[in-house]
């Protein structure tokens, strides 16, 4: 918005045009109700209502927003018109304190992550990968929590399917039921598992009982939530649930295309001293490469490095994967989305963009009103 009527302004400030006029008058401007006013008088006149007005440097940002959101819509992609294949489900933890939510990630991974990855050195990379008889999982190693606040409240959906740990010992805790409202606000299944059933004082029926209270009736009374009996202390009932996890994904149909380039999310991201910025980033979509020029968040780069959750270093990560890249210029968000480009070049030109809109935002977070949200806001 370059300009604005007197009418139009005093409509978007909900004041009469009168008031409008009067107010130019008194700055030195003749104009009339149908007057285009240009920039200076628009500011002028939202800087005597204590309105702010934000420059117009989005103009270009608004178009390639909607890029950012949806990159498949250019040519390359189109041409390649490949079908989206099965990929891994993508699996957090959830469940009340102490019910033993690290100790059976813990117990998955030391049961699984090895195969086929012999000599590998386990690394927190916010996720990791298994691989039953060929199918993959991939578990955030972020708490649950973590995962559905921080990153729902930036608008990233990356869970498929979440595990709620219940210890049988203990029941349904607060913390159980904030999980399982977490879970059905973003409308992803629930597996139950009842741990620590190797302690003499569990009892797994309690703790269904008390399910079925918040929605969760198990199949053997006639519901449709599958419960898996597992001591994640002693590693038992890990194998079965594993293969709920893989039923429950089926029957979903994860689907992703990794022939067009890589979308996804940021799981963690810290700057680390030798490395520079390195971020963890859940492939989605996609295949992503060392050397694709990447936006992430508000920050830009080209992948210098990837390793996997091993430690390898790796040139590809297919959909579900997750990597740890380095070569960003800043140290972007856990939530963040990122998105391959075709050339550095826009990529640069985004993210700088994007990171001067977001200073933007910091700069005026008081009564911030853009022209364009001015018209939507009143
Ligand atoms: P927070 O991260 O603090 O919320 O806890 P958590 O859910 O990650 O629980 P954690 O895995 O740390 O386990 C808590 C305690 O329960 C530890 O002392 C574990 O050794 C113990 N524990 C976990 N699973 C089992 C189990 O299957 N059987 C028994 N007997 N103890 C278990
Ligand atoms: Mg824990």
């Amino acid at each position: 918005y370059e300009s604005a009527s007197v009418g139009e302004l005093a409509n978007k400030l909900g004041r009469e045009p009168s008031e409008i006029i009067k107010k130019l008058f008194l700055l030195g401007v003749m104009a009339t109700i149908n007057q285009e006013l240009d920039k200076d008088a628009i500011e002028l006149i939202c800087a005597e209502y204590d309105v702010e007005v934000e420059e117009e440097i989005r103009i270009d940002v608004t178009d390639l927003e909607i890029y950012f959101e949806d990159p498949d819509t250019d040519d390359e992609a189109v041409e390649s018109n490949t079908e989206a294949i099965e990929r891994p489900p993508v699996v957090t933890i959830m469940g009340h304190v102490d019910h033993g939510k690290t100790t059976l990630l813990d117990s998955i991974r030391d049961t699984k992550v090895t195969q086929g990855e012999a000599g590998g050195i386990t690394q927190h990379i916010g996720a990791y990968q298994i691989n039953s008889n060929g199918k993959k999982i991939t578990f955030l190693d972020t708490p649950g929590h973590a995962a559905f606040t921080t990153m729902r409240a930036r608008g990233a959906k990356v869970t498929d399917l979440t595990i709620l740990v219940v210890a049988a010992d203990d029941g349904v805790m607060p913390q159980t039921v904030e999980a399982i409202n977490h879970a059905k606000a973003a409308e992803v299944p629930i597996i139950v598992a009842v741990n620590k059933m190797d302690k003499p004082s569990a009892n797994p029926d309690r703790v269904m009982q008390e399910l079925t209270e918040h929605g969760l009736v198990s199949e053997a009374w006639g519901g449709d939530t599958i419960f898996v009996e597992i001591s994640a202390l002693k590693g038992e009932g890990i194998d079965q649930l594993i293969e709920m996890i893989l039923l429950v994904a089926e029957v979903a149909e994860l689907k992703a295309d990794p022939s067009v380039r890589a979308k996804g999310t940021v799981i963690e991201a810290q700057l680390d001293r030798g490395r520079g910025a390195v971020a963890s980033l859940l492939v989605q979509d996609g295949t992503l490469r060392v050397g694709d020029p990447v936006v992430v968040g508000n920050t830009f780069g080209r992948v210098r490095a990837m390793i996997n959750d091993v430690g390898r270093r790796v040139k590809e990560a297919g959909p579900s994967a997750p990597v740890e890249i380095t070569g960003l210029s800043n140290v972007p968000q856990a939530g963040d989305r990122f998105v391959v480009f075709k050339d550095e070049k826009t990529a640069r030109q985004i993210g700088e963009s994007r990171a001067g809109e977001a200073i933007q935002e910091q700069r005026t977070e008081k009564t911030r009103v853009t022209l364009d949200n001015l018209f939507d806001q009143m």
